[in-house]
């Protein structure tokens, strides 16, 4: 199983910590292949705005020598797992927010690629308030079309994992590693209801609203998704 991994966090603490943990059980399932990214070190600029991907293909990003690696290898992907601490102001570290951004254009709004529609995504959160960071990259990767998200969230009350009792150690460790022999064993299914509601939304608003010479419409109508659905 290829698979490709974004660190939310910019530190090796918790959540590096959990997350090889998963990596760990998830290796003795199988043959695992891992290519990895750190935010912010492997994209250290953030989204200017420009919304450029909005309305080009996604190689007139300013941005395209850092998005570029990650876009192939989310292309290559079986799987693709995000790890992130939880941060109060808005739920993740700006550095994942900011990954998440520069690959908005992936969203059924705009221009979805087939080959994410096979795919599955893992989402790992630590910190008390962990749900809260599940439901916002849920969210989102439930919009590019992901075949199924599936998550875990590590309630912590310390910034230092091995500061927490031994015995919670042990609960904690238990529970990823449950999580990741699940994960990869988890095969494709019919695409999610509300991916299924959003194609015929989007569908619709681009073909009436967007309109021919318009990226998402001249994308839309390449990929033939206008007469089949891409999943
Ligand atoms: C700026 C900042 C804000 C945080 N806000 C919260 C929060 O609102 N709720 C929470 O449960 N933990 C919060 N935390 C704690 C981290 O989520 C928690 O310690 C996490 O496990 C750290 O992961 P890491 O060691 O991988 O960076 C915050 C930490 C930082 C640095």
């Amino acid at each position: 199983m290829q698979v490709v991994i974004f660190y939310g966090s910019p530190r090796k603490g918790n959540t590096y910590i959990a997350t090889e943990l998963f990596k760990d059980e998830l290796s003795k399932c199988g043959a695992v292949n891992y290519q990895e990214f750190h935010m912010p070190q492997d994209l250290p600029e953030f989204c200017l705005g420009c919304q450029i991907c909005l309305g080009n293909t996604n190689d007139k990003c300013p941005h395209f020598q850092f998005t570029e690696p990650m876009y192939k290898a989310i292309m290559n992907a079986d799987a693709l797992i995000f790890t992130s601490p939880h941060y109060g102001a808005s739920t993740v570290p700006a550095g994942m927010k900011n990954l998440l951004d520069h690959f908005d254009f992936f969203t059924l709004t705009v221009a979805p690629r087939k080959e994410i529609f096979t795919k599955k995504a893992f989402i790992l959160t630590t910190g008390t308030g962990s749900a809260a960071g599940i439901r916002m990259l849920r969210k989102c990767l439930k919009g590019w079309g992901i075949n199924r998200v599936r998550s875990v969230g590590i309630k912590l009350y310390t910034n230092r994992w091995k500061s927490m009792q031994p015995k919670k150690q042990a609960n904690q460790e238990k529970r990823i590693r449950r999580a990741a022999r699940q994960f990869y064993n988890l095969k494709k299914k019919p695409a999610y209801v509300s991916t299924v509601f959003m194609y015929y939304v989007n569908k619709f608003v681009i073909r009436k609203y967007v309109g021919e010479g318009n990226y998402p419409y001249e994308y839309w109508k390449s990929n033939g998704y206008f007469d089949k659905r891409p999943f």
